[in-house]
């Protein structure tokens, strides 16, 4: 579906009933990452998965950093009438999401951190960035896509599910240059988190792969130390899509933990 956020259009699925829950992809990803969890998850859910600005079907609109991606959550949110949700970000999404948290932790009942860091990026991570935007300006989306998908995915899905290596690297060469561009600004000037999981006081699940080398377990471990009550989750055999690597130990643990919110 997609519809008019202040005259922007917005790309997004909206699948079941139950527990308000929203997904937010990763770099240079769009929704359809979440193909494996809209309407699939064992708990009663209301799953709901958007293209950030710029990618899949969202306009890219101003370059607003990860709280513009955030913002556009919120905004998603009041248009569907939803007070409040369990926000789960992937990555780039999970930025955003701890972007949401400080921007709007009235609409958040839960989090999910999937295969993401609090940390900014240093200074050698930001060289990269500009790199990969004067890549991506000179020979498209495509070449960003082949630099990355061998990090994208862990050894397993390497070695077992070429398919699947394939369908992230279609959906990742897909992106509009433009988007790709903003993302790479909204990722190099993000701000630190670390100071925010200090005050996250609502469920946290933390999922990671393990085998993921973008962002590994040792940062999902970090996570969890700082946000206090919170429960980690280490997939086996997933790299850094965790979600789509292993979809079924995913989602397991994805509605253990709806449930879990339901319970209390
Ligand atoms: C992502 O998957 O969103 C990116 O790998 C995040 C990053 O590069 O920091």
């Amino acid at each position: 579906m997609i519809t008019l956020l202040d005259g922007r259009a917005i790309g997004y699925d909206d699948v079941g009933s139950g527990l308000p829950v929203l997904f937010l992809h990763g770099f240079p990803h769009n929704r359809s990452l979440w193909s494996p969890q809209l309407g699939a998850l064992a708990a009663p859910a209301r799953t709901m998965a958007m293209d950030l600005r710029g990618f899949g079907e969202s306009a890219p609109g101003e370059a607003g950093g990860v709280e513009g991606y955030a913002d556009d959550a919120a905004a998603l949110l009041d248009y569907l009438s939803i007070e409040r949700a369990v926000i789960v970000g992937l990555s780039m999404g999970g930025y955003a999401t701890l972007a949401f948290w400080r921007r709007h932790r009235a609409r958040v009942r839960a989090l999910v951190l999937c295969d993401t860091r609090a940390t900014p990026d240093a200074a050698a991570a930001q060289a990269t960035r500009l790199e990969m935007q004067a890549l991506v300006r000179e020979r498209g989306s495509m070449a960003v896509a082949n630099q990355m998908i061998s990090g994208m995915v862990g050894r397993t899905t390497r070695e077992k599910n070429p398919e699947l290596v394939d369908e992230l690297h279609r959906m990742m060469s897909l992106a509009p240059v433009q988007g790709v561009v903003d993302a790479l600004d909204a990722l190099r000037l993000r701000p630190d988190s670390t100071p925010t999981l200090g005050d996250i006081d609502v469920p946290t699940l933390i999922v990671v792969g393990d085998e993921d080398v973008l962002t590994p377990p040792k940062d999902a471990r970090s996570m969890h130390l700082a946000i206090a009550g919170s429960r980690l989750e280490v997939i086996a055999g997933a790299g850094h899509v965790s979600n789509m690597e292993r979809p079924a130990a995913f989602n397991h643990v994805l509605s253990e933990f709806l449930v879990s919110l339901t319970a209390q």
